[in-house]
């Protein structure tokens, strides 16, 4: 029988999510992290599995419900790191939604530190930057960071965007009602490389995911066209 719906035209992609913050250890018991919900990054997840994508979703510990995606659940910006790196080569677009922890204590204890051991001030360590460290195997792929500051976050999204190598930035200020860690509306502003900026309203979370991935899709397409010409 002829098909008579119309055709889906858009490629499935390989799409590699990560989301939710990184837990750096002090002792078995305690950490450093951050007050990251997961909650944008698992909207891109769904959001890009609801387009028909394959999506990988590398996890930080969030109390979320799984999407129903590969899901690879880690605990530190190192394991995120490793996930990234086994898996960026089957993937043609990479979000990074993950608020990584920027240190980590230099010394993990290996048992629970008493009270009276712990000491007053922590030596610090930088964990590895997951996009910087990646970002020689860019290639062909789309690569989607994320600057969430508190104020005005354009100048400094800019100049991660930059910094980092991203095709997009998702700038938001996290101070702002309703564009915060907990909850389900952001109100985001997209720079691309290509040097648009985009301010878009306060909207629910999944409205934003499905922005990117549309976003990345149409990127997508546009580099391949490139490349054939
Ligand atoms: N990121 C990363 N690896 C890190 C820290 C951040 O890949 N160790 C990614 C985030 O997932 C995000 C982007 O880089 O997509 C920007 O993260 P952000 O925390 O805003 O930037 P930092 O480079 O950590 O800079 P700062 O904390 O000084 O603002």
């Amino acid at each position: 029988m002829a098909f008579r719906g119309r055709r889906p035209c858009r490629p499935a992609l390989n799409i590699l999510v990560t989301a939710g913050p990184t837990r750096e250890p002090i002792d078995p018991v305690r950490f450093i992290s951050n007050r990251s919900s997961g909650k944008m990054g698992y909207a891109v997840a769904r959001a890009a599995a609801g387009r028909g994508h394959r999506v990988c979703l590398v996890s930080g510990p969030v109390a979320l419900e799984p999407p129903g995606v590969d899901l690879v659940r880690v605990e530190t910006a190192a394991d995120m790191l490793k996930v990234v790196l086994d898996r960026i080569d089957g993937c043609e677009a990479l979000v990074m939604a993950a608020a990584v922890a920027d240190w980590r204590p230099a010394v993990a204890a290996t048992r629970k530190l008493k009270k009276a051991e712990m000491p007053l001030t922590l030596a610090l360590a930088r964990t590895p930057d997951i996009l910087e460290t990646i970002r020689s195997r860019k290639a062909g792929r789309v690569f989607v960071g994320f600057a969430a500051e508190t104020g005005d976050p354009l100048d400094e999204a800019r100049r991660k965007l930059t910094a980092k190598g991203l095709d997009l930035i998702v700038a938001n200020d996290v101070t702002q009602p309703g564009a915060g860690f907990e909850a389900d509306t952001n109100q985001v502003t997209l720079i691309s490389s290509d040097g648009t900026t985009e301010p878009l309203p306060m909207m629910g979370k999944d409205a934003v995911a499905e922005r990117i991935i549309r976003w990345i899709e149409e990127k997508h397409g546009k580099s391949k066209s490139d490349r054939a010409k």
